[in-house]
């Protein structure tokens, strides 16, 4: 497997690019119009030249992997792909409209793959004419440092479909897991219920944010805290995935802290508005208040 595309140039999709790009593999990265494209590959450029400085990165293994990257806007590349990911916004409805079009482009070979976090593969893979050639394949953010995948394997993907996905995670340098097409997935089945504490207990006024944030940070030796977290994951996307289990599941563990709810009503979305459980500079830094 030579020839990837990713479809969606956001954080995920240009981070999925970025590490496939390194790794040796040619990718088509692609958004609706160029200036989304264009900003990715900015970013990814950037990211890279950061690498370099700090001597993780030789300057010609940075050259050699920006022209292997290929933005886009056409649909139609994804003719000449091994392998597909979709990364484009949770929205079921925009997902299946995508498949659909991808399906009759793509050689009957290429496999589809979704970096959906909670959205059925198996009701996806029914919107093609391959559904055992489709599977779910989780990253999670930041792509080029965080070291897992999730392989889903939907109620028709075949075991072919598993072994080259497996294969691939492990070509990208990724560790892979395998669940079932079930509710958020392992990951996210976890991590809900305990970001969903961490706002109760702040509704609660049990402890402060930052109290709370710095518990899980020295206490369970977590990287960040359950509220920066949902605020780094950003916390729309954070309410579709308790929504979507809560859907799933009808268990009370999974249901929308009324707080999380009431946030994303005022359009505080965490990082990327610059407010959410804390506030946030232009750059992404954390302001202090
Ligand atoms: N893209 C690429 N690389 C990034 C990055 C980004 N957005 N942000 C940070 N990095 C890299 C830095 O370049 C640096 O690389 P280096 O060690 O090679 O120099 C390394 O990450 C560490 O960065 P910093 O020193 O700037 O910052 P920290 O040490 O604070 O680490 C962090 C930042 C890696 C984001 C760390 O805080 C972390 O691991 N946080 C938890 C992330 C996490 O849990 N992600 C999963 C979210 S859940 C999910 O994605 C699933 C979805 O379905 C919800």
């Amino acid at each position: 497997m030579k020839q990837l595309y990713v479809a969606g140039a956001g954080l995920m999709g240009s981070g999925i690019a970025q590490t496939a790009a390194i790794r040796g593999f040619d990718v088509s990265l692609r958004d609706v119009d160029d200036s989304i494209v264009g900003r990715a590959l900015d970013s990814i450029k950037k990211r890279l030249d950061s690498q370099v400085a700090k001597g993780k990165l030789e300057a010609t293994a940075r050259d050699e992997a920006v022209a292997r990257l290929h933005p886009t806007t056409s649909l139609e590349a994804a003719g000449r792909a091994d392998l597909v990911i979709e990364a484009i916004t949770e929205n079921f409805e925009a997902k299946r409209e995508l498949f659909k079009r991808l399906d009759a482009i793509c050689r009957d070979t290429t496999i589809l793959a979704s970096n959906t976090s909670s959205i059925p593969i198996t009701r996806m893979a029914a919107a093609t004419r391959r559904p055992d050639r489709f599977i779910g394949m989780h990253f999670f953010n930041p792509v080029p440092v965080m070291p897992l995948v999730e392989i889903i394997r939907g109620r028709e993907t075949s075991e072919q479909t598993v072994a080259t996905a497996l294969e691939l995670a492990s070509a990208l340098g990724k560790t892979p897991i395998t669940s079932l097409d079930y509710p958020g997935f392992i990951v996210n089945r976890m991590l809900v219920p305990f970001v969903n504490e961490a706002i109760h207990a702040l509704t609660e006024g049990i402890g402060t944010r930052e109290d709370i944030d710095q518990g899980a940070r020295l206490g369970l030796h977590h990287p960040m805290g359950p509220l920066e977290l949902a605020d780094f994951v950003g916390l729309d996307t954070h309410l579709y995935i308790c929504d979507v289990l809560y859907e799933g599941l009808h268990d009370p563990r999974f249901a929308a802290p009324p707080l999380l709810r009431q946030l994303v009503d005022a359009g505080h979305f965490g990082r990327k508005t610059g407010r959410g459980f804390y506030r946030y500079g232009p750059d992404g830094g954390r302001l202090t208040e």
